[in-house]
């Protein structure tokens, strides 16, 4: 049901997309996959999308009927019952979000300048209205750190947020302290990845980084969160050979964002580079990742980390608020009992690395023994090691790493090795979890 077209089908629920650039593009190649893929059952279309010039060559080919440089075609056309705004900035962005609202449109919007500076005043027209206005991809890029903020943590009083929340400085920051990268080539990097805001200074200077503390301020602390009350520090004065002093002294440097509630009720809020020591958690959050680290006086510390900027992880949350929207607000809804079509993968096909620890007699031809077993199986070692060889040399503990191997086949070579002479007992099968790209 999701189509491409200039009208939404009856029974869709018709989209218009404000903005189609690194984001916009994602989010429009992904409602479409979506619906290739039959996954979710909620049937969308992509009725308009509105940029600054609809000549431009992009990574998306939508047509003319849909790609188009007037707003109106998204705010006025009866067929959009879904404004999902992607374009930036507080200005024309509010005028078109507040437009929609009015019109009787759930807005979705991944634009945290315009969310800190008139979110309450956007929140009150969305209540007055009654629709929705949803903005989980403004801050922490794909990380659901809104939703927990507005739903799940609401018992809590919250303590503290401290967040690295902006990818492009990030990614910057991690490259001048692992490779001792230039600055401006890196941002350069971040620019060519789709991480850094139209004008990058946005990143560099702290900016969006404030914008993102003070939408996540006021959701934790039910308070106005304005620009000015923030102390804010961008990196720019950070050099390589900060990174190697502080990494002598056992730390390291990230663009913090932090906001704490002290016992008098008060609350500091504060953007700038910070020295953190190398063994806590937030050390380790490099490239484009973000995190935010929330303290609630019943939940204690909760931990989120995932990509904080780029089309796709940006795209995941946007997508999703428009889902939500579909599905609460009535306009259409899907039928949450029709199973994706899976077919269960059975463990024997799992295809892992394997550590074996095994007590053998300590003789000629046993490690060969078990070799010849694993190699008839059709597995290969990656590694032995041979501990412990006890006092009159009788026994030893062999260690057997292999390289990747079916379930199945290293199964049937266990139950082999176990009635080898030589083996006195198989100690210990573990899988080894496979992470490879992912670290
Ligand atoms: P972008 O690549 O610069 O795309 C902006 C899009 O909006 C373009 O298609 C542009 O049209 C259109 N546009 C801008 N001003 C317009 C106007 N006045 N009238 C009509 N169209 C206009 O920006 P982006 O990176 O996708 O970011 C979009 C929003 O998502 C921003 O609020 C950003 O902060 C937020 N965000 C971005 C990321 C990320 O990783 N990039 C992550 C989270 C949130 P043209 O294409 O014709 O120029
Ligand atoms: N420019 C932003 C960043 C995009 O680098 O974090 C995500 O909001």
């Amino acid at each position: 049901m999701m189509g491409v077209s200039g009208q939404a089908n009856v029974s869709a629920v018709g989209v218009g997309l404000l903005g189609l650039g690194v984001v916009g593009s994602a989010v429009a190649k992904a409602l479409l996959s979506r619906d290739e893929s039959k996954e979710r059952k909620i049937p969308l279309a992509l009725v308009s999308a509105v940029v600054r010039d609809p000549n431009k060559l992009r990574s998306i080919d939508l047509g003319q009927s849909i790609v188009t440089d007037d707003p109106q075609a998204v705010i006025d056309n009866n067929s959009v019952s879904i404004v999902v705004e992607l374009m930036g900035g507080e200005n024309p962005a509010f005028d078109y979000i507040s437009s929609s609202l009015k019109a009787g449109k759930h807005v979705v919007t991944a634009n945290k300048e315009v969310m800190c500076k008139r979110g309450n005043e956007l929140l009150r027209i969305a209540a007055d209205n009654n629709v929705e206005l949803k903005y989980e991809a403004s801050v922490g890029g794909g990380i659901p750190i809104i939703g927990p903020l507005t739903n799940d943590l609401v018992a809590n009083r919250i303590q503290s947020i401290r967040a690295i929340i902006n990818g492009t400085t990030n990614f910057i920051l991690t490259k001048m302290a692992y490779e001792g990268a230039d600055f401006d080539d890196v941002l350069a990097e971040a620019q060519s990845f789709g991480y850094a805001e139209a004008d990058p200074t946005a990143d560099v200077d702290g900016f969006d980084a404030m914008y993102k503390l003070s939408v996540l301020a006021r959701l934790a602390y039910h308070t106005e969160m304005p620009v000015e009350g923030i102390h804010r520090e961008g990196i720019r004065d950070i050099h390589s050979k900060d990174f190697r002093y502080a990494s002598e002294l056992g730390f390291t440097i990230k663009l913090l964002a932090a906001a704490q509630a002290s016992d008098d009720s008060g609350l500091l809020a504060r953007v700038h580079p910070a020295l953190i020591p190398l063994e806590v958690p937030m050390a380790s959050v490099n490239g484009v990742l973000n995190a935010v680290e929330v303290e609630g006086d019943l939940v204690g510390s909760l931990w989120f980390q995932g990509p904080g900027a780029g089309a796709e992880p940006t795209a995941s949350a946007v997508v999703g608020d428009i889902l939500k929207i579909s599905e609460s607000s009535g306009i259409n809804s899907y039928d949450s009992a029709t199973f994706a079509p899976f077919n269960i993968i059975p463990m024997n096909d799992h295809v892992c690395q394997y550590y074996m620890r095994l007590t053998a007699s300590d003789q000629p031809g046993v490690l060969a023994n078990v070799a010849r077993v694993l190699g008839d199986a059709g597995i290969s070692i990656s590694a032995v090691l041979q501990k412990d060889t006890d006092i009159e040399k009788t026994q030893a503990d062999l260690v057997i790493m292999t390289h990747p191997a079916r379930e199945a086949n290293m199964q049937t070579a266990v139950s082999l090795i176990r009635k080898l002479e030589t083996v006195i007992q198989l100690d210990n099968l573990i899988r080894v979890e496979n992470y490879a790209g992912r670290l």
